[in-house]
């Protein structure tokens, strides 16, 4: 499933993520890349224990605990630290496959990747190209957001970012391992959920019904998460 959260970060919270971001010291993206990607990537990124990186990528995660629209729909385990890239003067990011299995290193954290989630942080008058786009099943999505909204795309499909020919787009990227492993269960889930809120915010969710169908969405939930 590939949906677009919007609003992750607005405001302050956004001025401040990119505020930080911004002065930090950016390295080449291929610094932590492995063979197959460091083929494909031209990009630049902040290392992973920059403390500006490190600052910015805690206030995404309290964003996204706040954010109803993500855990509804990536039911999250784990998320990765986010990581931070930013892309000019031509850089882009051929087809590849992210990572299976994501280790931080110098820790024991570790996850699978079974979400990639890319947070756009540059207005997207402000460049041209940079466009992330996933193929699935269902054929080609181009992507380019408003900044600080958020794109969740399964982790198993192929996707590139295009070209950025004028200005700079900035984001932050990561994974989320889900309670729920397997891409259709999560998506069936998350359309009782939303079905039940809007029924619920017609009949009060108090209604018999929407009772015995919250109980059926937990029960679905109980046979197929870990936690
Ligand atoms: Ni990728």
């Amino acid at each position: 499933m590939m949906i677009a959260i919007p609003g992750v970060l607005s405001g302050r919270a956004l001025d401040h993520v990119r505020t930080l971001v911004t002065g930090a010291e950016w390295i080449d993206g291929n610094a932590t890349s492995g063979h197959q990607s460091a083929l494909a990537k031209k990009n630049r990124q902040l290392p992973e224990d920059d403390a500006a990186a490190r600052e910015a990528g805690g206030l995404i995660l309290d964003a996204l605990g706040a954010t109803p629209l993500f855990i509804a729909a990536a039911l999250p385990l784990k998320v990765y630290p986010p990581l931070f890239n930013r892309y000019g003067g031509g850089e882009h990011f051929d087809t590849h496959v992210d990572n299976a299995i994501r280790l931080k290193r110098g820790t024991d954290f570790r996850i699978r990747s079974d979400l990639s989630a890319t947070l756009f942080l540059a207005d997207p008058d402000s460049y041209d190209g940079g466009e992330l786009v996933v193929e699935d099943t269902l054929g080609t999505h181009q992507v380019k957001l408003a900044a600080g909204d958020m794109i969740l795309y399964p982790a198993s499909s192929l996707h590139h970012v295009t070209p950025v020919t004028r200005g700079e787009r900035l984001c932050s990227f990561f994974w989320i391992q889900s309670m729920v492993r397997d891409d259709g269960a999560r998506r069936t889930l998350f359309d009782l959920d939303t079905a039940i809120q809007a029924v619920g915010a017609d009949r009060g969710q108090d209604d018999p019904a929407i009772i015995k169908l919250t109980g059926v969405y937990h029960n679905l939930l109980r046979r197929w998460a870990d936690a």
